[in-house]
Protein backbone atom coordinates (compact mmCIF):
# COMPACT_ATOMS: atom_id res chain seq x y z
CA UNK A 1 0.00 0.00 0.00
CA UNK A 2 1.42 3.27 -1.05
CA UNK A 3 2.65 5.30 2.14
CA UNK A 4 0.09 8.23 1.18
CA UNK A 5 -3.14 5.76 1.24
CA UNK A 6 -1.72 4.75 4.78
CA UNK A 7 -1.29 8.91 5.62
CA UNK A 8 -4.56 8.72 4.68
CA UNK A 9 -6.15 6.24 6.98
CA UNK A 10 -3.26 8.06 9.97
CA UNK A 11 -5.33 11.25 9.48
CA UNK A 12 -8.71 10.47 9.15
CA UNK A 13 -8.50 8.15 12.04
CA UNK A 14 -6.55 10.86 13.93
CA UNK A 15 -9.47 13.16 12.89
CA UNK A 16 -12.09 11.23 14.10
CA UNK A 17 -10.79 10.58 17.85
CA UNK A 18 -9.79 13.79 18.00
CA UNK A 19 -13.66 15.06 18.03
CA UNK A 20 -14.21 12.28 20.39
CA UNK A 21 -11.59 12.69 23.01
CA UNK A 22 -13.06 16.53 22.37
CA UNK A 23 -16.32 15.97 22.99
CA UNK A 24 -15.34 13.92 26.17
CA UNK A 25 -13.34 17.07 27.68
CA UNK A 26 -16.76 19.24 26.45
CA UNK A 27 -18.60 17.00 29.01
CA UNK A 28 -16.18 17.06 31.74
CA UNK A 29 -13.20 14.48 32.75
CA UNK A 30 -11.81 12.73 35.67
CA UNK A 31 -9.03 10.53 36.81
CA UNK A 32 -9.92 7.21 36.21
CA UNK A 33 -6.69 5.67 37.44
CA UNK A 34 -2.72 6.34 37.76
CA UNK A 35 -0.17 4.07 36.20
CA UNK A 36 3.59 4.36 37.02
CA UNK A 37 3.38 7.31 39.66
CA UNK A 38 0.79 9.38 41.40
CA UNK A 39 0.62 11.93 38.71
CA UNK A 40 0.65 9.70 35.44
CA UNK A 41 -2.97 9.56 34.97
CA UNK A 42 -4.93 8.12 32.39
CA UNK A 43 -8.97 8.91 32.30
CA UNK A 44 -11.83 7.29 30.92
CA UNK A 45 -11.13 9.33 27.77
CA UNK A 46 -7.70 7.89 27.08
CA UNK A 47 -9.06 4.30 27.37
CA UNK A 48 -12.20 5.35 24.68
CA UNK A 49 -10.59 6.83 22.35
CA UNK A 50 -7.61 4.17 21.97
CA UNK A 51 -9.99 1.57 21.61
CA UNK A 52 -11.64 3.64 19.15
CA UNK A 53 -8.20 4.17 17.14
CA UNK A 54 -8.13 0.01 17.66
CA UNK A 55 -11.20 -0.83 16.57
CA UNK A 56 -11.01 1.47 13.31
CA UNK A 57 -7.36 0.16 12.47
CA UNK A 58 -8.43 -3.28 12.82
CA UNK A 59 -11.52 -2.81 10.13
CA UNK A 60 -8.88 -0.95 7.73
CA UNK A 61 -5.63 -3.16 8.06
CA UNK A 62 -6.74 -6.08 9.84
CA UNK A 63 -3.13 -7.77 9.22
CA UNK A 64 -1.01 -5.05 10.59
CA UNK A 65 0.20 -4.95 14.46
CA UNK A 66 -1.11 -2.29 17.42
CA UNK A 67 1.01 -0.92 19.85
CA UNK A 68 -0.59 1.71 22.17
CA UNK A 69 -0.39 3.29 25.29
CA UNK A 70 -3.52 2.10 26.59
CA UNK A 71 -4.20 -1.54 25.66
CA UNK A 72 -2.32 -4.81 25.04
CA UNK A 73 0.63 -5.13 21.88
CA UNK A 74 -0.79 -6.86 19.33
CA UNK A 75 1.46 -8.51 16.73
CA UNK A 76 0.46 -8.53 12.92
CA UNK A 77 1.24 -10.44 9.67
CA UNK A 78 1.69 -7.45 7.35
CA UNK A 79 5.33 -5.98 8.84
CA UNK A 80 3.63 -2.70 9.52
CA UNK A 81 2.41 -1.45 13.06
CA UNK A 82 0.44 1.65 14.05
CA UNK A 83 1.89 3.19 17.12
CA UNK A 84 -0.73 5.27 19.24
CA UNK A 85 -0.96 7.72 21.73
CA UNK A 86 -4.59 8.52 22.21
CA UNK A 87 -3.99 11.33 24.37
CA UNK A 88 -0.93 12.89 24.28
CA UNK A 89 -1.00 15.77 26.73
CA UNK A 90 -3.28 14.15 29.22
CA UNK A 91 -2.62 16.72 31.82
CA UNK A 92 -3.41 19.61 30.10
CA UNK A 93 -6.35 17.36 28.76
CA UNK A 94 -7.61 16.76 32.48
CA UNK A 95 -7.07 20.28 33.33
CA UNK A 96 -8.96 21.57 30.00
CA UNK A 97 -6.05 23.43 28.69
CA UNK A 98 -6.20 23.15 24.93
CA UNK A 99 -2.91 21.58 24.15
CA UNK A 100 -3.43 17.88 23.92
CA UNK A 101 -3.13 15.47 20.72
CA UNK A 102 -4.04 12.34 19.29
CA UNK A 103 -0.98 10.92 17.72
CA UNK A 104 -1.12 7.93 15.06
CA UNK A 105 1.76 6.60 13.34
CA UNK A 106 2.74 3.77 10.90
CA UNK A 107 6.08 2.12 10.90
CA UNK A 108 7.91 -0.64 9.36
CA UNK A 109 10.09 -3.41 11.12
CA UNK A 110 9.61 -4.39 15.02
CA UNK A 111 8.02 -1.54 16.68
CA UNK A 112 10.95 -0.13 18.34
CA UNK A 113 12.29 3.72 17.08
CA UNK A 114 15.26 2.47 17.50
CA UNK A 115 15.19 -0.13 14.68
CA UNK A 116 11.59 0.57 12.70
CA UNK A 117 11.45 2.75 9.60
CA UNK A 118 8.09 5.27 9.77
CA UNK A 119 6.56 5.44 6.79
CA UNK A 120 3.66 8.06 7.69
CA UNK A 121 2.16 10.22 10.89
CA UNK A 122 -0.52 12.33 12.02
CA UNK A 123 -0.74 14.52 14.81
CA UNK A 124 -4.01 16.16 15.68
CA UNK A 125 -4.70 19.18 17.94
CA UNK A 126 -8.23 19.34 18.12
CA UNK A 127 -9.02 22.04 21.01
CA UNK A 128 -7.33 23.98 17.73
CA UNK A 129 -8.49 22.10 14.73
CA UNK A 130 -4.17 21.85 13.93
CA UNK A 131 -3.64 18.50 11.40
CA UNK A 132 0.56 17.83 11.36
CA UNK A 133 0.74 15.00 8.97
CA UNK A 134 3.93 13.48 6.88
CA UNK A 135 4.89 10.60 5.31
CA UNK A 136 8.42 9.60 4.38
CA UNK A 137 9.54 11.49 1.59
CA UNK A 138 6.61 13.37 0.92
CA UNK A 139 7.23 16.28 3.27
CA UNK A 140 5.12 17.55 6.19
CA UNK A 141 2.03 19.83 6.24
CA UNK A 142 -0.01 21.94 9.07
CA UNK A 143 -3.25 21.21 7.37
CA UNK A 144 -2.75 21.54 3.43
CA UNK A 145 0.52 24.02 3.96
CA UNK A 146 3.84 22.24 3.68
CA UNK A 147 5.94 23.05 7.14
CA UNK A 148 10.02 24.00 7.16
CA UNK A 149 11.72 23.48 10.70
CA UNK A 150 13.18 27.16 11.73
CA UNK A 151 16.53 28.40 10.22
CA UNK A 152 19.38 27.93 12.22
CA UNK A 153 20.35 30.67 14.81
CA UNK A 154 22.53 30.89 17.54
CA UNK A 155 22.07 29.02 20.97
CA UNK A 156 20.89 32.06 22.85
CA UNK A 157 18.41 33.37 20.26
CA UNK A 158 17.12 29.62 20.56
CA UNK A 159 13.37 28.93 21.82
CA UNK A 160 14.08 24.95 23.63
CA UNK A 161 10.96 23.17 24.59
CA UNK A 162 11.72 19.89 26.88
CA UNK A 163 9.67 17.64 28.72
CA UNK A 164 9.60 16.10 32.19
CA UNK A 165 9.07 12.63 33.05
CA UNK A 166 6.39 11.15 35.73
CA UNK A 167 8.91 9.57 38.04
CA UNK A 168 10.06 11.71 40.94
CA UNK A 169 13.56 11.55 40.83
CA UNK A 170 14.56 11.47 37.41
CA UNK A 171 12.31 15.19 37.40
CA UNK A 172 15.32 16.18 39.93
CA UNK A 173 17.81 15.38 37.28
CA UNK A 174 15.98 16.87 34.43
CA UNK A 175 15.38 20.18 36.36
CA UNK A 176 18.63 20.31 36.93
CA UNK A 177 19.48 19.95 33.61
CA UNK A 178 17.03 22.49 32.76
CA UNK A 179 18.58 25.16 35.34
CA UNK A 180 21.66 25.03 33.94
CA UNK A 181 20.33 25.63 30.49
CA UNK A 182 18.16 28.17 30.77
CA UNK A 183 20.99 30.88 31.05
CA UNK A 184 22.16 29.88 27.37
CA UNK A 185 18.90 29.65 25.36
CA UNK A 186 16.24 32.65 24.42
CA UNK A 187 13.86 31.03 26.85
CA UNK A 188 12.49 27.42 27.73
CA UNK A 189 9.16 25.62 26.98
CA UNK A 190 7.41 22.86 28.80
CA UNK A 191 4.24 22.86 27.05
CA UNK A 192 3.08 19.03 28.11
CA UNK A 193 2.27 17.66 24.84
CA UNK A 194 5.42 15.79 23.53
CA UNK A 195 3.62 14.86 19.84
CA UNK A 196 3.10 18.54 19.58
CA UNK A 197 6.60 19.54 20.87
CA UNK A 198 7.82 17.87 17.79
CA UNK A 199 5.41 19.21 15.48
CA UNK A 200 5.88 23.01 16.47
CA UNK A 201 9.89 21.91 15.56
CA UNK A 202 8.45 21.44 12.24
CA UNK A 203 6.50 24.38 11.72
CA UNK A 204 9.05 26.67 13.27
CA UNK A 205 7.21 27.89 16.76
CA UNK A 206 10.54 26.28 18.44
CA UNK A 207 14.12 26.04 17.54
CA UNK A 208 14.58 22.78 19.31
CA UNK A 209 12.90 20.39 21.65
CA UNK A 210 14.84 17.92 23.87
CA UNK A 211 13.89 15.05 26.72
CA UNK A 212 14.66 11.66 28.28
CA UNK A 213 12.22 8.91 28.56
CA UNK A 214 9.81 9.31 26.26
CA UNK A 215 7.47 6.39 25.30
CA UNK A 216 7.44 5.05 21.55
CA UNK A 217 4.22 6.52 20.77
CA UNK A 218 5.00 10.13 22.37
CA UNK A 219 7.41 10.34 19.40
CA UNK A 220 6.59 8.36 16.72
CA UNK A 221 4.82 10.47 14.15
CA UNK A 222 5.93 13.48 15.72
CA UNK A 223 9.36 12.40 15.13
CA UNK A 224 8.38 11.67 11.24
CA UNK A 225 6.80 15.36 10.94
CA UNK A 226 9.47 17.33 12.05
CA UNK A 227 12.50 15.31 9.73
CA UNK A 228 10.06 15.71 6.85
CA UNK A 229 10.20 19.31 7.56
CA UNK A 230 14.03 19.36 7.53
CA UNK A 231 14.88 19.25 10.96
CA UNK A 232 17.50 16.57 12.58
CA UNK A 233 15.94 14.33 15.16
CA UNK A 234 18.02 12.03 16.80
CA UNK A 235 19.10 10.17 19.68
CA UNK A 236 22.38 9.93 21.55
CA UNK A 237 25.89 9.74 19.76
CA UNK A 238 23.91 9.90 16.04
CA UNK A 239 21.44 6.95 17.23
CA UNK A 240 17.52 6.89 16.40
CA UNK A 241 15.34 8.68 19.36
CA UNK A 242 14.53 6.27 21.86
CA UNK A 243 13.36 6.30 25.90
CA UNK A 244 17.05 7.48 26.35
CA UNK A 245 16.84 10.79 24.63
CA UNK A 246 15.08 12.84 21.80
CA UNK A 247 16.67 16.22 20.26
CA UNK A 248 14.53 17.73 17.46
CA UNK A 249 15.80 21.35 15.70
CA UNK A 250 17.52 22.35 12.77
CA UNK A 251 20.96 20.50 12.05
CA UNK A 252 23.06 23.18 13.24
CA UNK A 253 21.10 24.62 16.64
CA UNK A 254 20.52 20.51 17.10
CA UNK A 255 24.34 20.02 17.35
CA UNK A 256 25.13 23.26 19.70
CA UNK A 257 22.39 22.25 21.89
CA UNK A 258 23.47 18.49 22.31
CA UNK A 259 26.83 19.43 22.84
CA UNK A 260 25.94 21.78 25.53
CA UNK A 261 23.38 19.44 27.17
CA UNK A 262 26.32 16.78 27.56
CA UNK A 263 28.62 20.19 29.20
CA UNK A 264 25.76 20.54 31.77
CA UNK A 265 26.17 16.80 32.41
CA UNK A 266 23.71 14.68 30.46
C1 LIG B 1 3.44 12.86 28.13
C2 LIG B 1 3.56 14.14 27.34
C3 LIG B 1 4.59 15.06 27.96
C4 LIG B 1 5.93 14.40 28.13
C5 LIG B 1 5.78 13.10 28.92
C6 LIG B 1 4.78 12.19 28.23
P1 LIG B 1 1.06 11.59 28.14
O1 LIG B 1 2.53 11.97 27.51
O2 LIG B 1 3.93 13.89 26.00
O3 LIG B 1 4.79 16.23 27.18
O4 LIG B 1 6.78 15.27 28.80
O5 LIG B 1 7.03 12.50 28.97
O6 LIG B 1 4.65 11.00 28.97
O7 LIG B 1 1.31 10.86 29.40
O8 LIG B 1 0.36 12.87 28.35
O9 LIG B 1 0.48 10.76 27.04
CA1 LIG C 1 2.21 10.65 25.51
CA1 LIG D 1 -1.18 9.43 26.41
Amino acid sequence: MPHNDLLTIARDIALRAGELAKQRRSEGVSVAASKTSSVDIVTEADRETEAFIRAALAEVRPDDGFYGEESAAETGSSGLTWIVDPIDGTVNFLYGIPHYAVSIAVVEGEPDPLTWTALAGCVVNPALGEVFTARLGGGAFLGDQPIRAAASVDLSQALVATGFAYDSEMRGVQGRLVAGLLPLVRDIRRQGTASLDLSFVACGRLNAYFERTLNPWDHAAGALIAREAGALVTGLDGLPPSRDFILAGHPDVAARLEQTLRQLGL
